[in-house]
């Protein structure tokens, strides 16, 4: 199953690693419920780690946002996990990587790992040298995702297509239906034309509609999975800063949080990620969203 390529970029801006206690959590943020495929991995690679997952559902999607109001929520969640006492924040999520995440890192006290569409991989395993980029419309137009071309991309062509609908749909928990069926049809029969045999999921939306996906395409692409590379990422920096968790006797549950109801959230990590836990609905104000029309992208 695919996600995304991780980045970390070091800042030099961070307080004394001592200011930070190991048994802290890792705070996991996405636009809404994509980041638990990433969160599926952390919890299988750093098992003791205490996670606290925020959902800005209220807000979702992204894709379609400018790049202001993507940056201000970023910003916005990343200060209030940070004031829950997390010692490190996995974005993710590819919008508000591409858009944000250098931004935001500035203002952090803590280390920042973000999430990229794996171009590199695609790139390194592509027979046909073309491949198919799903992504939000933000991340494909944003320099970081052009440089990722620029860099990787290389000889390989690349079919880049806006996911547009795919992450409303996994949002209310469409994992599967007829209409979700047909749209992504109309997103892939291009590609399989065209002679891919690669798909990047570059969204962390996508990878909960991998069996979807594999319903249309079979085994003619293969799907980039990068999110077990993103929890490998966030083990080597918790470990050059001396933050993993001591051993638990018990792997803690995550804490989950919404900016809406939370309904969705915890249907879909029951069902797909077996976790049965609450979510609490939380209120993260930012300076987009405090107007009454703070709706309006
Ligand atoms: N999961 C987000 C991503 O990886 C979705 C962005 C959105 O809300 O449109 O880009």
């Amino acid at each position: 199953m695919s996600a995304s390529f991780p980045v970390s970029d070091s800042s030099s801006s961070l307080p004394s690693v001592a200011a930070l206690d190991p048994r802290a959590p890792v705070g996991i943020f996405d636009s809404g419920l994509g980041g638990l495929s990433v969160l599926r991995a952390v919890r299988a690679q750093l098992p003791d780690e205490a996670l606290v997952y925020v959902a800005d559902s209220l807000y979702a999607p992204y894709g379609e946002r400018d790049d202001d109001f993507i940056a201000d929520r970023t910003l916005a969640i990343g200060e209030w996990l940070v004031a829950q006492g997390a010692k490190a924040l996995v974005v993710a999520c590819n919008t508000a990587t591409a858009q944000s995440i250098a931004l935001v890192r500035e203002k952090l006290p803590i280390q920042l790992i973000g999430v990229e569409p794996g171009i590199k991989p695609a790139a390194q395993q592509s027979k046909s040298r073309v491949a198919g980029v799903l992504a939000t419309r933000v991340t494909l137009r944003s320099a970081r995702f052009q440089g990722l071309l620029e860099r990787h991309g290389s000889d390989c062509r690349f079919l880049c297509q806006p996911g547009l609908g795919l992450v409303e749909a996994v949002e209310r928990c469409d994992i599967g239906s007829p209409e979700l069926r047909a749209l992504l049809v109309s997103y892939l029969q291009p590609m399989l034309d065209a002679g891919a045999d690669t798909l990047v999921l570059g969204c962390t939306h996508y990878p909960f509609l991998d069996a979807a996906i594999r319903d249309i395409v079979g085994d003619r692409l293969a799907l980039i999975d990068t999110s077990v590379a993103i929890a490998r990422q966030l083990e080597r920096v918790l470990d050059q800063q001396g933050l993993r968790s001591p051993g638990r006797p018990a792997a803690p549950l995550p804490r989950f949080c919404s900016t809406s109801d939370g309904a969705h959230l915890k249907q879909l990590a029951a069902t797909l990620l077996h976790i049965d836990t609450p979510v609490e609905r939380v209120h993260i104000p930012s300076r987009r969203t405090v107007t009454p029309d703070s709706h309006a992208a």
